[in-house]
């Protein structure tokens, strides 16, 4: 760590692509401030436990962060949960859970972090969306789905509003990734997945963690509103 070392905020930190994000970004020189309702010992990160869904325990270590590094350069929304009830089978109490985890954080992280990443020049906010944005799911809920969709619409328009001050917002869209969530999956609807992708596999958590770290950086110093998709060719089938 150096004192030209940005801090980036990083939610669902001990889960398989939050922590691959944080230690890519750590290998590339940024400081990791990690959120998360688990805890995960890890030397790459300083880790919070965080709620992404209470915005004042979100605030509570925002400013531990500021006070410790005397700023915060950027916020990658990760924390997630996934649920594979039928329409048939969900009730409101399922959708409201996905719905406040999934899309209600963002939402939350983003206004508590948005007055200390306009003090910066240049800073980001990074939404993990999902290609069940844009796609009939084979096994998620509408819930889910519905949350996804929302974060790629909710972030073209604060990419808009926010512009002005230096705030590029953007969203990955990952397919099937190889992490805890699709272990709630049966190895059969797995496979069937895998059979559906061109590429004929599921993404490592890295290649997930290689597109945020390409958005974080000058080389994306042009790139807002945006979505890049991670899902092994999945829009071609
Ligand atoms: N794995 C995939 O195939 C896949 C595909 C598309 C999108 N995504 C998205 O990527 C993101 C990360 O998923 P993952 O695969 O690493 O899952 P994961 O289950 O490994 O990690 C999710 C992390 O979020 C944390 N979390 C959940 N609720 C939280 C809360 N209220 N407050 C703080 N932390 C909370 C969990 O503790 C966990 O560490 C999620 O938003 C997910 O929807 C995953």
């Amino acid at each position: 760590m150096n004192a030209d070392s940005k801090v980036i905020v990083v939610t669902g930190v001990c889960g398989g692509i939050g922590s691959a994000v944080a230690e890519l970004l750590n290998e590339s020189g940024y400081i990791v401030a990690g959120f998360d309702i688990d805890r995960n010992d890890s030397e790459v990160y300083e880790h919070h436990i965080v709620d992404v869904t209470n915005a004042e325990q979100v605030k509570k270590s925002l400013d531990l962060v500021f006070q410790k590094y005397g700023k915060i350069n950027s916020l990658v929304n990760c924390a997630g949960i996934l649920s594979t009830n039928n329409f048939y089978s969900e009730n409101y109490s399922d959708w409201k859970k996905i719905l406040n985890v999934n899309l209600d954080s963002v939402f939350i992280c983003s206004k508590e972090i948005v007055d200390y990443l306009i003090k910066n020049e240049i800073s980001n906010i990074i939404n993990i969306a999902s290609v069940s944005a844009f796609k009939q799911s084979v096994f998620s809920s509408v819930a889910y789905c519905a949350s996804k969709a929302a974060i790629v619409g909710m972030s073209r328009t604060m990419a808009a509003q926010l512009a002005k001050d230096g705030v590029r917002v953007n969203n990955v869209a990952p397919g099937f990734v190889d992490t805890e969530m699709i272990e709630l999956l049966s190895p059969e609807v797995i496979e069937k997945c895998k059979n559906s992708v061109p590429l004929g596999r599921v993404a490592s958590p890295v290649e997930v963690a290689a597109a945020v770290r390409y958005l974080l950086s000058d080389d994306a110093s042009y790139i807002t509103g945006e979505t890049i998709n991670i899902n092994g060719g999945t829009f071609m089938s």
